[in-house]
């Protein structure tokens, strides 16, 4: 019996009726793309960040880019982004033309480390990209306060972190600005490509619903160089259906995480995704650290158990990254983190039994 890493299938079979419902629905209304259905998720998940305005687009990159363009960063300005993340946060400065400033990530959490903030910022820096990787919020109090002070926007990469929240505010209204990915492994995912952009600002968000639909105002007026990332409604029922129940699904994987922390207990392996307040974290992924880290990946797959590693070459060493930056040394906590860092299965869909024979096959590791 194996264990897989995630199981969409399951996934759907858990909604089957609904989900089956809602795509009916829209097959029925005849209306495909940026529609009701699209104006009833962006309420619905604008409520529920506690945010104003949701603006839905088609994917989690677009989404980035246009948060990015909607607080007027481009070409000459720097974004400090954390060198731990997936690619889609470097990408998305790099194509509004604006420089990356990578910074370490804290060993602890494997977040950005806000210690390390100050000492990348020059007069030209204009954002700072905090990503809530693996789930787990980054520490935007104390990242808001270096915004403040230097008069840097704070944007959220909330690609996987939905539902996270930081002093009882949910991620996508922790700082300026945020976009999330759907992708359909997301812990709100769609099923195919989907994102959005959540702010607080009207300008933003009107200027933003029109640049991704080939900067139109009214019917083929086009009053800025747009692009096409519009939702369809197929998705955005989709996505309502599962919104309502992203808080159990969170849930869920809490519960399994403080299961892993609880009873996994080899001295050869780190636990990584300890939350640094209770519960904030959304297991995305649940990380671990081992030193030794394909042999134990190794093991785990001849017990059965199927492991990811998030990610296995940092940003900086990625050949398309190449030419993003001057200086592709010096990151020493990404490139230790790259080597040691296996996720664990921890999905909703994941049993009891499961996560027992997960527990049990990495304290036999030895
Ligand atoms: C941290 C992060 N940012 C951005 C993205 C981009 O999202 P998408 O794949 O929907 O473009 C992803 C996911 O894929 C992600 O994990």
């Amino acid at each position: 019996m194996r264990v897989p890493f995630l199981d969409l299938r399951a996934a759907y079979h858990e909604l089957k009726p609904e989900l089956d419902a809602a795509s009916r629905r829209v097959m029925e209304s005849g209306w495909y793309i940026l529609g009701e259905e699209i104006e009833a998720f962006e309420r619905e998940f604008a409520r529920y960040c506690g945010a104003k305005h949701c603006v839905a687009v088609g994917n989690g990159l677009d989404a980035l880019i246009l948060i990015l363009r909607g607080h007027g960063i481009g070409s000459g300005d720097e974004v400090v982004v954390p060198a731990n993340t997936y690619i889609a946060s470097w990408l998305a400065v790099s194509y509004v033309g604006a420089t990356l400033l990578p910074v370490e990530p804290n060993p602890e959490t494997g977040n950005i480390d806000p210690d390390k903030i100050e000492g990348a910022l020059t007069p030209r820096t204009k954002a700072i990209m905090a990503v809530h990787l693996y789930g787990q919020p980054a520490e935007m109090h104390r990242i808001a306060a270096l915004g403040r002070r230097h008069g840097l926007r704070v944007l959220e990469d909330a690609a996987q972190a939905h539902g996270a929240s930081f002093q009882d505010r949910h991620s996508g209204n922790l700082g300026d600005g945020a976009g999330f990915s759907f992708y359909p492994t997301k812990n709100l995912g769609a099923k195919g490509d989907a994102g959005a952009l959540v702010t607080n600002s009207e300008e933003i968000a009107a200027r933003l619903k029109e640049l991704r639909n080939y900067g139109t105002r009214s019917r083929y007026e086009h009053v800025e160089v747009g692009f096409n990332s519009r939702l369809d409604e197929v998705q955005a029922a989709i996505l309502s259906v599962r919104l309502d129940r992203l808080q159990r699904f969170n849930m869920r994987r809490q519960e399994i995480a403080r299961k892993y922390f609880k009873e996994i207990g080899n001295s050869r392996v780190g636990l990584l995704s300890k939350p640094i307040t209770p519960d904030h974290h959304v297991y995305h992924l649940f990380v671990i650290h081992c030193p030794e880290r394909d042999r134990l990946a190794d093991f785990l797959r001849k017990e059965g158990i199927e492991t990811l590693v998030h990610y296995p070459i940092p940003a900086h060493h990625q050949k398309c990254c190449q030419q993003l930056r001057q200086d592709p040394h010096g990151l020493s906590n990404a490139e230790s983190h790259a080597r040691q860092c296996l996720s664990i299965p921890c999905h909703p869909q994941l049993g009891d039994d499961d996560v027992a024979r997960v527990i049990a096959a990495i304290n036999q590791f030895s």
